[in-house]
């Protein structure tokens, strides 16, 4: 047989290597809504080693088998697919919980204890995820933690991986800090910086979309592009996270991370290949050319949700939700302008957005093309052409869609605008996994190509460093009725140069 044909073909599904799940902040919600589900849709559709376990950790004292219990109730909560007595009752069997204060060095003692006893118990192998689900300000004393009581080194049958979820850090001072305290006990390919939008199917598709087609390609810049639209819309609130909001804000939460993740995978060059380095290395080019925001309003603007009607039910303003200072400056909403400066971009503006409360929910990346040079259709007014633009649907109604001009049925020439649209869920029979389950089976395979290098958190802090400064010297916010689309300075931000938001 030919001596490829043993090779290993990594576009099929593999099965990570025996390994512990170490979760910080297991009595938390992100465990039960996000990490656990996603762990046991990986054990039903037999992605997860036979030899697996999950160990938990934080103060509340609870047995294994409250552990379980809690769990369990979370995963009949947020899952909406059918239950299996039976995944659960392997899956279940691997989860563990360990009481203990993240500051404490006992606890570290305690874990490397627990986790070599399930070693030899369960055949685990050595080989360590932490996954660090808890409150930022304990980032630095697990990491410690970690290191002291040796559970960050390697050897060469078994790995040491840490995780780190959102936010990572409040600026660029901060991230810098947090690297450099992870990167003291752990080398960067063993760190994982988590943004779960990078795991979702239809955000891997810009990638899919831009470098598996030759159609694109060659329009994809300067000559063509008039210029590019970012949304990244929730119609919900605060809700519950009031107080969790008003220290992050719509920049934070959203900009910093998500959108400028998807301005990257819209504005880089072709990576050479589909690995951690090459991708990652042509994001941060993209960041170290997105220029610097000048001072004033010009460029970006923030706003505050005041009391209004979504979906025909009246909703309260932002500070009259819980937890939420009746003053607060907090923004719910941000609009940028923002120039890509290389040889591909220059002179294209990509106009970004990120709300809460707006109409609807909607994410996408809208590519508006310049118009046709000459038009032998023209009369006198409106000839009814418009240029052309392709959309790329993230989220809701994954898909993709190309305004293209057609001739209006009838004796005349009347061009009228029609959409070529493709929803990805009527094209392909497969379920799309969960973000966070693909990333999860990534980082049991040492893929780091959807995670976010040191260099990356930092880039993104340091274009929007000016703009959080300036911000954060002003008592004043401009507000916008819960339901529409943003302040009236972000319209400005676009009437100046002629154009308009999309109401997607
Ligand atoms: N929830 C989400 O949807 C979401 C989304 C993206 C990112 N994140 C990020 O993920 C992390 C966790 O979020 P979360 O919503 O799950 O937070 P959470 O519900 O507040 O959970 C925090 C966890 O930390 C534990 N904890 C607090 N102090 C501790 C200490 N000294 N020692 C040990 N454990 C301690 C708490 O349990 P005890 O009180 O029992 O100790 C709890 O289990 C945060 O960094 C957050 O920003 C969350």
């Amino acid at each position: 047989m030919p001596e490829a044909f043993f090779q290993e073909d990594d576009r099929l599904p593999q099965t990570p290597e025996p390994s512990t799940m170490v979760i910080f902040g297991a009595s938390g919600d992100l465990t039960s809504r996000k990490l656990i589900p996603a762990l046991y849709d990986l054990a039903a559709s037999r992605r997860l080693p036979m030899e697996f376990a999950v160990v938990g950790i934080s103060r509340t004292e609870m047995s294994h088998e409250e552990f379980r219990g809690k769990l369990r109730k979370g995963l009949e909560e947020h899952r909406s697919e059918e239950f299996s007595e039976d995944v659960w009752k392997s899956f279940s069997a691997g989860i563990f919980y360990l009481p203990g204060d993240s500051k404490e060095p006992r606890t570290y003692s305690e874990l490397r204890d627990f986790l070599r006893s399930l070693d030899e118990e369960r055949g685990t192998g050595g080989s360590r995820i932490f996954y660090l689900s808890s409150s930022p300000s304990l980032f630095p004393a697990i990491v410690d933690g970690l290191g002291e009581s040796g559970m960050s080194a390697e050897d060469e049958s078994s790995y040491s991986r840490i995780v780190i979820e959102k936010p990572f850090g409040r600026d660029l001072a901060s991230a810098r800090e947090l690297n450099s305290e992870i990167q003291s006990r752990f080398r960067e390919d063993q760190i994982y910086r988590i943004d779960h939008y990078l795991g979702k199917e239809t955000v891997q598709n810009i990638m899919a979309l831009r470098f598996s087609n030759g159609i694109f390609e060659p329009l994809w810049n300067q000559n063509y592009v008039d210029y590019v639209q970012i949304t990244v819309a929730e119609d919900i609130g605060v809700g519950t996270r009031g107080a969790f909001y008003e220290e992050a804000g719509a920049l934070r939460d959203i900009v910093q991370n998500h959108l400028m993740q998807v301005l990257c995978l819209t504005a880089m060059e072709p990576p050479v290949t589909f690995d951690a380095d090459s991708v990652r290395e042509e994001k941060v080019k993209v960041l170290k050319a997105v220029r610097p925001f000048p001072e004033g309003e010009e460029y970006a603007v923030r706003g505050q949700y005041g009391r209004g009607w979504v979906w025909g039910e009246e909703v309260e303003g932002y500070r009259e939700e819980d937890e939420v200072a009746p003053d607060s400056v907090t923004e719910t909403f941000v609009a940028l302008k923002m120039f890509v400066d290389n040889w591909r971009w220059a002179g294209v503006p990509f106009y970004a957005r990120a709300g809460k409360r707006m109409p609807k929910k909607s994410t996408e990346i809208a590519v508006h093309f310049k118009p046709t040079p000459h038009t032998p259709f023209a009369r006198a007014g409106d000839d009814g052409m418009e240029p052309n633009v392709l959309v790329i649907r993230i989220q809701p109604e994954e898909g993709v869609s190309l305004k293209i001009g057609a001739k209006v049925p009838g004796s005349g020439f009347e061009i009228g605008a029609v959409n070529m649209d493709l929803l990805y869920g009527t094209a392909f029979l497969e379920e799309a996994p969960d973000a966070y389950g693909r990333l999860l089976l990534d980082l049991m395979l040492g893929d780091p190509t959807l995670f976010i290098r040191a260099d990356e958190a930092e880039g993104s802090w340091r274009i929007l460093e000016s703009v959080m400064k300036a911000w954060s010297e002003k008592e004043e916010i401009p507000l916008y009725p819960a339901g529409t689309w943003g302040p009236e300075e972000a319209d400005a931000l676009l009437e100046s140069d002629g154009r308009e938001w999309r109401r997607p």
